[in-house]
């Protein structure tokens, strides 16, 4: 039983396939994560606990199936091949099949008003190049630079090496595109019409990536995908540790996403009938761990104390260092972070917030893998970050998902029913987390879950009777039937377990204690905090009844919750349109004080105190 005789293997998804030798992985999942264009969201990082990395066995032998796989699969579906990659190895030659790879929606696609400061970096110019002869042999290079006038120019290679072509096609016409006085491009004719640029925020669940006119500041298009960096783990420490444990990893992760936003920017320009060589800057933001991944920078001392970066300053590298394809001598804006734990996703936010132009105090939280609290005013800005945990993203639920197609976003209770939405309005696959923070909600209104987290076992009295019909014991323990088996398109009920309480209740007490202890730092009394801004997807999407219920968000700020969508992304596309506002982004981090929350004994004893669903 080896697979000491390499096995041939194919993999389909989508219509897509991928021939290949099995060699040397470990399973399934690693060989789909490193050898193959495809993903598998694998949250446990290929610990055979989160369920989560299913494939379908068409044709082949393979290992026997696991402990895990029989506690995490049903019989049937064993029998209909469904195997879990992180556990499974083919001993002979196989096809396997992966499910059709659901997009995020909407969390991170909410295009912006078109009113954004734009003083770009990049500008465009013509210039027509005498015709060379042999009476004037001089160079491509040294023509233009003879003829283009206005002062010394540089060039990187990659633009020198257009010359020949850009200097003959159109008998002499070339657009110039410069910042300062470096050449991005030269382009045969007259381009001037088009001068675009991305910015992109890599969150560790969600990739988004805006298109935007640099000559008008309009942002055209926007698109997000699931970081394919998923499958080595919901958080930005199984990342690290995939980083830095396995040969290659770092590599190999820089290459996964630099691939990813590359793509991303190609179909964003094909869609919107661009040529992405016409793409010159890019803004990158996101958390430090995914700043440090795309650049290929060893993450490793961000997860251990003292938790350092290798650095969060603001940097501006060649597109092409990143591989990305866009102009020859395009640049991408790295936006600065301000420690470990906030990154310059957070910065990004800070500056789309226009929380730093207020005398008013405001509060800015951001409630994804991590949550990032920020608390300022013009005067001051204080910053800390929970390790909240994945929970609130639907990672270590039993049925969570991300905000994708099917996720159940919306739940309800009408005249003693449940009533709920799903994302696209597609078949329930599980929930996501404005949906579960909906059902924990009522199912405390109810009495299903008391305060102090506990899920009523069926049969047990204490809920309505409409309530207590959908309680059942899933693995031995209290779960609660939002979704019967007929009605979902996972094959089985959707519930929402004991456990699944005890994680919410863990991440939302790290969040409103991270809240607390940053409020009494800063010295700022509750009642002059103007404004709470919600940031990200999950912030987008979330009842703030809900989430003020389960205790996640302050109910004496309840009054004040707004939702600002994805304001990293925002933030970013501020930075790539205006030279004025990528300074303002670097003084934010600059003047951003950072607390940190692992020591703090405030915050444990917040941390205590938050742990119940009791009402402020
Ligand atoms: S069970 Fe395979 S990745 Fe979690």
């Amino acid at each position: 039983m080896s697979t000491a005789r390499s096995v041939g293997i194919r993999i389909v998804q989508d219509g897509k396939e991928h021939f290949g030798e099995f060699g040397k992985a470990a399973n399934l999942l690693e060989y789909i994560t490193t050898e193959t264009p495809f993903g598998r969201p694998a949250p446990c990082g290929g610990r055979g606990r989160c369920g989560k990395c299913r494939v379908v066995v068409e044709s082949g032998e393979m290992s026997p199936p696991t402990e895990e796989e029989k506690r995490l699969l049903r019989k049937d579906e064993i029998g209909r091949g469904v195997r879990l990659a992180c556990m499974t190895r083919p001993l002979s030659d196989a096809v396997i099949i992966l499910d059709k790879e659901k997009r995020a929606a909407g969390n991170k696609t909410a295009v912006f008003p078109d009113d954004f400061e734009n003083s770009p970096s990049f500008g465009k110019r013509t210039v027509v190049l005498a015709e060379p002869s042999l009476e004037d042999q001089t160079a491509d290079w040294e023509r233009l630079v003879r003829d283009a006038g206005n002062g010394p120019i540089e060039a990187p290679l990659a633009v020198l090496a257009c010359l020949p072509e850009a200097l003959r096609k159109e008998g002499g016409e070339v657009t110039l595109c410069l910042h300062g006085s470096r050449l991005a491009a030269a382009e045969a004719g007259d381009t001037r019409g088009e001068l675009y640029g991305a910015a992109v925020d890599i969150g560790t669940t969600t990739v988004a990536v805006y298109l935007a006119d640099l000559r008008t500041g309009r942002n055209i298009d926007v698109a997000a995908e699931l970081n394919a960096q998923a499958s080595f783990g919901a958080d930005v420490i199984s990342r690290i540790h995939h980083a830095d444990a396995s040969p290659g990893g770092l590599r190999h992760m820089r290459e996964r996403i630099s691939n990813q936003i590359d793509a991303m920017i190609a179909d964003l320009a094909a869609r919107n009938g661009l040529d992405p060589r016409r793409i010159y800057g890019v803004a990158l933001a996101g958390n430090t761990t995914m700043i440090h991944l795309a650049l290929g920078l060893p993450p490793r001392q961000i997860a251990a104390a003292p938790y350092l970066p290798v650095t969060v300053e603001p940097l501006t590298l060649p597109a092409d260092e990143l591989s990305l394809n866009i102009a020859p001598g395009g640049l991408v804006y790295v936006l600065p972070g301000i420690s470990a734990y906030v990154g310059a996703d957070i910065g990004a936010a800070i500056l789309a917030s226009g929380m730093t132009d207020s005398e008013d105090p405001s509060l800015l939280i951001d409630i994804g893998t991590n949550g990032e609290i920020a608390l300022g005013s013009s005067r001051r800005l204080i910053t800390c970050s929970t390790a909240a945990g994945p929970a609130c993203e639907g990672a270590h639920i039993r049925h969570g998902v991300g905000g994708i197609a099917g996720a159940v976003s919306k739940v309800g209770l009408r005249d003693e029913n449940l009533v709920f939405e799903t994302i696209l309005g597609e078949r329930p696959i599980g929930l996501c987390g404005s949906g579960i923070a909906d059902l924990l909600a009522i199912l405390l209104e109810t009495g299903v879950v008391d305060e102090t987290g506990r899920m009523i076992a069926p049969g047990e009295e204490g809920a309505p009777g409409f309530m207590k019909e959908r309680l059942v014991l899933a693995d031995g323990e209290p779960a609660f039937v939002l979704v019967p088996e007929a009605e979902s398109a996972v094959g089985e009920a959707v519930v929402f377990t004991q456990k699944d309480v005890r994680e919410i209740q863990l991440a939302k007490a790290a969040i409103a204690a991270g809240i607390d202890t940053l409020v009494e730092a800063s010295g700022i009394g509750w009642d002059e905090i103007g404004r709470l801004y919600l940031a990200g997807g999950f912030g987008n999407y979330i009842d703030k009844a809900s989430a003020v219920r389960i205790g996640l968000l302050p109910s004496r700020l309840s009054d004040r919750i707004e939702a600002v969508g994805n304001a990293a992304g925002k933030g970013a596309l501020m930075a790539l349109l205006s030279t004025r506002q990528r300074k303002k982004c670097s003084e934010i981090a600059d003047r951003a004080e950072y607390v940190e929350l692992s020591s703090s004994p405030r915050f444990q004893e917040a941390y205590i105190d938050r742990m119940t669903f009791t009402r402020d």
